[in-house]
């Protein structure tokens, strides 16, 4: 077991539209290709949330900043040997450890990448030179930023190798026009390709500048959103080798040890619909391949645990959340949403005006990685809503949520809110 590794100390999200070049720039600068389920390689999108890591180097002669894989890339010539700076030779400095959040660019898959921005302490924001800007899902990740609070963002002016100069300056001020008002409108703009490896090295630089590692909150208790959960045994093992139950996302709060007992909650799902909790114990903890004792807040973290894999099969434990036992907050059936109202409708081709939330209708809510949908029972005053939602959550007060409905047969983001108690 390797002891040294250490662990990610910030989540970098890729967002932007359906084939801008999320999964590539990611391989660039990570060398890992994040798409692995047959249905993502088959039809070529992003399905689900992909993960990869990646380490920050400094050169100690002429200070570049570069990740790990980007250097190696760049070496001149295969005799060189890795770890070196691509400038001057002198071998690199580790600096610290980030983990990437590949989020879907489909517009069908926006619970999705809604869940993964609560994962998320920066974003690059991909928007492809060969299309107009914006896009719908350009528009509505950018809004999706804004209501997660993700302020730390670089855009990434991808596919340049596809156009020539004159639409790429047209297309800069496509992009110059539409963050103007936005949290975006200061964020630094970088022309690259991601597929032929063209300022891949000035990403990896300006991460390090904009995009900080948040200051650790060492008093609260552990919490843990769960992004994807998994049986990790391959068929026909023998049962003596069986592993238990992994699931996998991100320390909100807190630390946890290998040996310490958890709680799941929603948790498990009866076939008549009721839901109990879920204690269990703290078996292995993984960050990609490297196996830790603890792990903080910063990267993804898979945590092997006692619990028959069958529940943690095929990505059921999703939007549960992990605490110490007895110290989660309440399971809510119905919860009460201050909410706040997008002018427009961001995520479709045609321009629509949000009209008011009214009494009966469907809305579905992203909190955390939490997905529910619910009927509205209640507009109370200030803007407040009351939805008795399909499948329970467990959240904090005053988490963020974001406020989604049914607009011709697609969920489009429509606004957020906070949970109150
Ligand atoms: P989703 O996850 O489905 O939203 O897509 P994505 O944003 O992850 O895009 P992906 O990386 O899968 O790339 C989509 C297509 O664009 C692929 O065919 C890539 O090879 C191509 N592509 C990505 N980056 C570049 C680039 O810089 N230049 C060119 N010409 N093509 C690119
Ligand atoms: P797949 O996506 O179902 O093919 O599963 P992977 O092999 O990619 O593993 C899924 C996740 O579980 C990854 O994040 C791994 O790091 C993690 N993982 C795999 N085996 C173990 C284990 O024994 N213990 C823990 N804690 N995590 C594991
Ligand atoms: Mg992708
Ligand atoms: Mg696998």
């Amino acid at each position: 077991k390797k002891t040294d590794f250490i662990q990610s100390s910030c989540n970098v999200g890729l967002v932007g539209h359906v084939d801008h070049g999320k999964t590539t720039l990611v391989k660039a600068l990570s060398g890992t290709w994040t798409e692995k389920y047959s249905d993502e390689i088959n039809r070529g999108i992003t399905i689900k949330l992909g993960y990869a890591e990646a380490a920050i180097d400094q050169c100690p002669n002429c200070n570049l900043i570069i990740a790990e894989s980007v250097a190696n890339n760049l070496r001149k010539s295969k005799k060189d040997q890795k770890g070196m700076c691509p400038n001057c030779g002198t071998k690199l400095n580790f600096k610290r450890r980030i983990s990437f959040v590949d989020a879907p660019g489909h517009e069908i898959l926006m619970a999705t990448m809604l869940s993964g921005a609560s994962l998320m302490d920066g974003a690059l924001l991909l928007i492809a030179a060969n299309e107009e800007c914006p896009q719908p899902q350009t528009r509505e990740h950018l809004a999706a930023l804004g209501i997660a609070k993700i302020e730390n963002i670089i855009i990434i002016q991808n596919k340049i190798d596809a156009v020539g100069k004159e639409r790429a300056i047209e297309h800069y001020n496509q992009i110059k026009d539409f963050v103007k008002g936005t949290i975006a409108e200061n964020a630094p703009i970088i022309p690259t390709s991601a597929i032929f490896n063209s300022n891949i090295d000035l990403i990896s630089e300006k991460i390090e500048e904009i995009i900080p590692s948040p200051d650790l909150d060492h008093d609260s208790e552990f919490l843990f959103n769960i992004a994807r959960s998994f049986d990790v045994n391959k068929p026909g093992s023998e049962i003596e080798k069986i592993n238990g139950g992994v699931i996998g996302g991100s320390i909100i709060t807190g630390t946890i040890s290998v040996g310490e007992e958890i709680e799941i909650r929603p948790g498990f799902r009866s076939k008549e619909g009721k839901y109990s909790t879920i204690i269990t114990t703290v078996e292995s903890i993984y960050e990609g391949r490297n196996s830790l004792n603890s792990a903080k807040p910063g990267g993804l973290i898979a945590i092997g645990t006692k619990l028959d894999p069958s529940l943690t099969r095929s990505d059921q434990l999703i939007g549960n959340v992990a605490g110490i036992p007895g110290t989660l907050p309440d399971v809510q059936y119905s919860v009460e949403i201050e909410a706040h109202l997008l002018k427009e409708v961001l995520g479709a081709e045609e321009e629509i005006a949000v009209t008011p939330i009214i009494k009966n209708e469907l809305i579905m809510i992203v909190v955390g990685t939490s997905l529910s949908a619910g009927v509205v029972e209640k507009i109370g005053k200030k803007n407040t809503i009351t939805l008795k939602l399909k499948r329970p959550i467990c959240a904090l007060d005053g988490s963020i949520v974001a406020i989604s409905r049914r607009i011709k047969n697609r969920f489009r983001l429509i606004g957020y809110g906070y949970l109150i108690s």
